[in-house]
């Protein structure tokens, strides 16, 4: 393993925006620069990045509800995948949520994204059946689902 993981900054946004282009993790309907501005205020210390040789190679965004722990834009970079890239931003950002005492850690992912399921069956994260629904409460684009 030659990547580090650390908070995410400023500097940081252009790459990650590009990384989760590349990932398939944006949608008209979500602003990802709007989505970072709004992290960088409420937990930022649960904004991660792997970097390696000075370039973004992953990302992972979670938070902490004071119930459930979230994760949010996993991605690792296609140049990068298969190394353990995610499974390390994943184990951090699990790490971090526990020290803040946070019980369970859960995220979604869209019915088609069978790669994901695959990583975090690999984790050893098990599924389970909700019917998620909500509501935007600020529209960031052309609208479209949650
Ligand atoms: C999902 C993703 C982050 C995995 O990142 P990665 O760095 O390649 O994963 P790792 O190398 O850490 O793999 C960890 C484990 O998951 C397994 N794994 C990774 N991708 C897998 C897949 N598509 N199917 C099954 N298992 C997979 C690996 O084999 C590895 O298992 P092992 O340690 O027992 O050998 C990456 O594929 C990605 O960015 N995908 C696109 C974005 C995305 O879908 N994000 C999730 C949104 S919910």
């Amino acid at each position: 393993m030659t990547f580090a993981i650390r908070a995410f900054a400023p500097s940081d946004e252009d790459s990650v925006v590009a990384l989760w282009e590349e990932a398939g993790l944006t949608r008209p309907w979500n602003d990802p620069r709007a989505d970072i501005r709004r992290k960088i205020t409420v937990q930022p210390e649960l904004f991660l990045v792997a970097v390696e040789d000075g370039s973004v190679v992953g990302s992972v965004m979670a938070g902490y509800d004071g119930h459930r722990g979230w994760l949010y834009y996993l991605a690792a970079a296609a140049s990068h995948r298969g190394r353990g890239v995610g499974r390390a931003l994943v184990a951090e950002a699990e790490r971090l949520l526990e020290a803040m005492g946070c019980p369970k850690v859960q995220l979604m992912v869209r019915p088609d994204n069978t790669g994901a399921r695959g990583f975090y069956d690999a984790l050893g994260y098990e599924p389970f059946t909700t019917w998620t629904t909500g509501r935007r409460l600020i529209v960031d684009g052309p609208g479209g689902p949650a």
